[in-house]
């Protein structure tokens, strides 16, 4: 058998596994959630499930993927030989092919912002103007799908290379560099007038904003940032060394996505507020108002270049990782080179993102339960799919698998020391607390959707 690819040096893993982190939620979700429900106080309670719960799950995730140094599906396989565990690694499998296929084309989206910007056709100071134009640009036909085959082609580029050679080697370029650039945005958007609210709205903790929606608002934010529940952390961390840090890693992981999100609080909100605007969340945030956020400043062309640009990479490393899940699976379960692989997946996205590209316009009198097929793609995967990936993964962990070959694998055969209390501890969440948590996130939505 071929020897299988896998990632070079830990920083590449950080880099990758971050990549696939910051994406859209971060930079269009977080600040927004942040603001409404009630300042630090939403970001304490956010740290806090990030530590006692969305961090076991990650060790859970990464603990059978590199145990199985396999894809989603063949790992089941693997490790519980003669079950029905490796369903999980089925609806990881699905879930990522229907996440790629809208998320290509918010990612299209992006490129055709960063192409009006680079072409200075975007920054304008009314905003009826940039309302239409970002719903003549959504809704026509040839144009979104045009930057959407792009921006799925270019991903697909990325993966050609391979794990060590593609998406180690642009995670190293392209991670560090986002952050630079959204710090020298955040410099720059506290420095303008009126700051103040921006920064009040985003740091005043406010505990009476604090009710039992906002614990859940902030439970499913952590795990969509944190990309668990697509398989994603399963598959990047069957490429990574035995001797890695499986603990260390998922920390920093999860640290760098909560710092990058804070940033990208500190680069919008200031900047919205020194102009009067209200904020808001999702694609009006980021097409409509931040162009003429830009259009009001100093500078604001080449911060409006720096942004999308920030967006779109954003959106690519995510698309990455969710390609990776797929077509690692697919080259390993039906023995097809990687290549062949990678063109096969890139095709079926771009059928399917078609039909999510044309439902903002053409084919948005096509409603399936009252969402257009865009909308249904979202919310399938994110009240349904993901949550049941997820506790799949911690019941099969929690209660399938032996607790020596859990410790095995979390302290790398002995190499790394962890304390009992902090055993315990996972131990606990993962039986326990987390299936709980993550049925009642799965009833929540559903009520809310249904
Ligand atoms: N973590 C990404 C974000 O914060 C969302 C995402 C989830 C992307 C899963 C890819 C896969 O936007």
């Amino acid at each position: 058998m071929n020897k299988r690819d896998g990632f070079a040096s830990n920083f590449g893993v950080l880099v990758a596994m971050a990549g696939s982190a910051v994406g859209l939620g971060n930079m269009w979700r977080f600040p927004y959630l942040v603001g409404t429900n009630g300042g630090a106080a939403f970001i304490i309670i956010y740290l806090i499930i990030i530590l006692t719960l969305a961090l076991p799950i990650m060790y859970a995730e990464f603990v059978i993927g590199r145990r199985a140094q396999s894809n989603v599906y063949g790992a089941f396989k693997k490790l519980a030989p003669g079950t029905h565990w490796n369903f999980i690694g089925g609806i990881a499998i699905l879930c990522c092919v229907i996440v790629l296929s809208f998320y290509s084309v918010v990612g299209g989206w992006t490129m055709d912002y960063l192409w009006k910007s680079v072409s200075f056709n975007l920054v304008n100071s009314d905003t009826e103007v940039l309302s239409n134009m970002f719903k003549d640009s959504v809704t026509s036909d040839l144009r979104p799908l045009f930057f959407m085959f792009t921006f799925v082609g270019l991903s697909g580029i990325i993966l050609l290379s391979g794990v060590k050679n593609g998406i180690e080697r642009y995670s190293k370029v392209l991670m560090p560099l986002l952050f630079i650039i959204v710090v020298v945005i955040a410099v720059r958007s506290v420095m303008l007038p009126n700051a103040k609210e921006g920064i009040d709205f985003l740091f005043k903790p406010d505990f009476s904003e604090v009710t039992a929606t906002t614990i859940l608002e902030a439970l499913g934010q952590a795990f969509l940032s944190l990309s668990i529940g697509f398989g994603i952390v399963f598959t990047y961390a069957s490429y990574v060394k035995k001797e890695v840090n499986i603990v260390k890693m998922s920390i920093f992981t999860a640290l760098s996505d909560t710092l990058f999100a804070i940033i990208a609080g500190i680069a919008i909100m200031p900047a919205v507020f020194a102009f009067g605007i209200a904020p808001g969340q999702g694609p009006g945030l980021v097409f409509e108002t931040l162009p003429f956020v830009f259009s009001q400043m100093m500078f604001g062309s080449i911060l409006a270049i720096l942004f999308f640009f920030v967006l779109f990479v954003a959106a690519i490393t995510s698309s990455i990782s969710l390609l990776e899940v797929v077509v690692a699976y697919i080259s390993e379960e039906f023995s097809i080179s990687r290549k062949k692989s990678i063109f096969l997946v890139i095709a079926i996205v771009m059928f399917l993102g078609v039909f999510c590209s044309l439902s903002q316009g053409t084919l948005s009198h096509l409603l399936i339960g009252g969402y257009n097929i865009f909308d249904l793609c979202d919310k399938f995967t994110a009240n349904i799919l993901m949550p049941l990936g997820a506790l799949l993964v911690v019941l099969f962990v929690g209660w399938s698998m032996k607790r020596e070959d859990f410790l095995d694998e979390i302290t790398s055969g002995g190499l790394h020391h962890i304390s009992p209390i902090y055993l315990r501890i996972i131990n606990f969440t993962i039986k326990y607390l987390s299936p709980i948590t993550i049925s009642i996130i799965m009833i929540r939505s559903i009520w809310i959707t249904a």
